[in-house]
Formats: structure tokens, sequence, C-alpha cells
């Protein structure tokens, strides 16, 4: 009991859930109700869903092995009213379905990785520490790692993927440092590459800038590797559909691109007639599917800033479903 307790302890200890009070808020968790959790990470939202009446039951999910089993024996007092699944949450239907769900009266998602993760060397997701160029969220899923990304992809996908995923102006001369220094040898761990990435900045940049200059490789990386933009677009294509009217979906995202996704999405659902502007009345007869909960995202406030750094960039968009999809 007492090594339970302090493994529950553990699981909260390596990762404080962004924006806590206000995902609540915005899932409003009823009592009788069934949730989905994509990321359950280290399962601190989910414990406080599960906590907010004593018969809602969540399905769980996340890809990474260590943090499931981590969350698991951390909602174990929960008891039967867990079910988790090693699963990419683009494919929730089918644990869904495993479990006889048809519907969900909420779904939250808590994009990109855990603070556990980051910390862990040996997962290669950060140049705090010196580790394997890994970066895969799943590392029994098959595809290739950062260390096929950063030694054989081509000039070309490596600037790309930079500047796209990364945002980071200095795409081009990074990629080229890249394949200039694998050309001597094989970039092999995270801190070998941090400091490929460090030389390769324009050293004016690198003294103004806040951060360090392999920040943005890093998050491109590990964003490629584990195709985070496509998990997103798989999910949000298919989850209204399970959502009863009432229903909520609640969206945490760290990262300009995929918060762009999730705003076209949820705007895209709120929109009423679809008619062309020059027709004066409504012809297509297109019925809003979902009211948004927010005009502008919500963010950590000071208070929350103080003592969890990783807040600030998150941003939490959230809708209630209001109506069946029109065939319109
Ligand atoms: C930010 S953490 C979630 C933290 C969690 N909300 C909590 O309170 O502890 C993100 C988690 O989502 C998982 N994850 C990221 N992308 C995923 C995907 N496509 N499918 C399933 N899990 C994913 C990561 O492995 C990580 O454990």
């Amino acid at each position: 009991m007492r090594d339970m307790q302090n493994r529950h302890l553990e699981a909260a200890e390596l990762h404080r859930p962004v924006l806590p009070a206000e995902t609540l808020e915005a899932l409003a968790p009823q009592a009788g109700g069934r949730y989905l959790d994509g990321t359950l990470g280290l399962g601190g939202h989910a414990s406080a869903v599960l906590s907010a009446a004593p018969d809602i039951e969540l399905c769980g999910l996340d890809r990474d092995r260590q943090a499931l089993e981590l969350a698991r024996q951390r909602l174990t007092p929960f008891g039967e009213r867990v079910h988790c699944f090693h699963s990419r949450y683009s494919n929730f239907a089918e644990s869904l379905r495993t479990l006889g769900w048809s519907r969900v009266n909420g779904a939250l998602l808590d994009i990109g990785v855990s603070s556990m993760q980051l910390d862990m060397a040996e997962r290669g997701f950060s140049f705090c520490g010196d580790g394997p160029l890994d970066m895969r969220m799943d590392q029994y899923s098959g595809v290739p790692t950062a260390w096929h990304w950063v030694n054989r992809e081509s000039f070309a996908r490596l600037k790309e993927c930079i500047a796209d995923l990364g945002e980071d102006p200095q795409a081009g001369r990074i990629a080229r440092a890249i394949v200039e220094a694998r050309q001597k040898a094989p970039i092999e761990t995270t801190a070998e590459l941090a400091a490929v990435v460090e030389r390769a900045y324009p050293p004016a940049w690198r003294a103004k800038g806040r951060r360090h200059p392999a920040t943005r490789t890093f998050q491109a990386l590990r964003m490629v590797v584990n195709d985070e933009l496509g998990e997103l677009r798989r999910f949000l294509d298919s989850i209204l559909g399970w959502l009863p009217v009432g229903g909520r979906l609640v969206i945490i995202t760290f990262h300009s691109l995929e918060d762009r996704m999730v705003k076209q999405a949820m705007r895209r659902w709120a929109e009423g007639c679809r008619c062309p502007r020059h027709i004066p009345v409504c012809v297509c007869g297109h019925q809003p599917e979902v009211r948004l909960l927010y005009k502008k995202p919500i963010q950590a406030g000071q208070l929350e800033l103080a003592v969890n750094s990783r807040a600030g960039s998150a941003k939490l968009r959230a809708i209630e479903k209001i109506a069946e999809a029109s065939n319109a």
C-alpha cells in the first residue's frame, strides 16, 4: 500500500498538468458521464475528471508505455471506472469500440510531451541531459528515430522540417551545419546535435535569444518523428461524430501550427450558413454543429506561470456540440 501511494506521488511529481482548473471548467464533467483523455500522460487531468463525480468513467490513451504504466498506477484508486489503452489518440475509435462505447460526453487532448519525457535523457527529447537521438513517444512503433532524420535525411527535408515545424528563421544554416557535421562522423547524441545547432547560429542571434538556439530544432524533430500534426488532423476529422449534443471537446496545444488547426476546425464546426456572400437569403440550410466556449484561447495566468513555466505556451480551446451534423 505504501509503495502504491509512493507511486501515485511519483506520477504526480513527474508532470504538473497545465491549466487544471480551466480544463475542468471547460470539460464540465457530469455525473454518470463517459470521457476520453487522448493524452493521459501522468494522469493529472484524468484524475481531476474522475474525481468530479463518483460514477464517471474514463477511457485514457497514451502512445508512451512508460507514461501509461505510471498513469495506470496513479489511477488505481478509481478502480474499474478507468480504462487505459496503449494507443495513438488518432486511433481513439478502436479503444472506444473495444469498450462498447458509441459516444463520449467529453474528450480532452493535452498535446505534446510530458515533463517526465523531457526529463529522461535516455528518451532523447531534450538537450538538457545527454542522450541518444531517439524522440519517439512510442519506442515500440518502429518509426524512424530522430537519429535517422539528423543523419540520413536530405538537406532540403531537414531545412523544411526545421523551418515549418520549428519555425526557426535560421533553418537553412542549421540544416547545412548538420549535413556538414555528419559528413565527418554521425551525430549520435542530443548534446552533439545541440552543439552543432548552436555553432550554426549567428553570434548576434545567439546573444539576443532567450532560449537555447537548439530549442526549435528539437521541437521540429520531435514533431516530425511522432507525426504530431497528422495525429491532430486525423483526430479532428472524426471526434465530432462521437460527441452527443451537449458533449464537449477541450484541446490544449503548445505550438502555433497546432493551435491554428484546432481554431480552424472549431470555427468551421461553429459556422452556420455557408452560402456565397452575394446570395441575399440562405439557400444552403447549413446549421452550426457546435458553439465555441471561448472566443479567444485560454492561457495560463501569473499564478500558474510562477510554478509551471511549461504552461507559458499552452492554449486551451473548447466547444460544446449543439446539433448533429446537417446534411446540407
Ligand atoms: C502533455 S502530456 C499530458 C499530460 C496529462 N494531461 C497529465 O495531466 O498528466 C502529453 C502526453 O500525451 C502523449 N501523446 C502525445 N501525442 C500522442 C498521441 N498522438 N497519441 C497518444 N498519446 C500521445 C505523450 O506521450 C504524453 O504522455
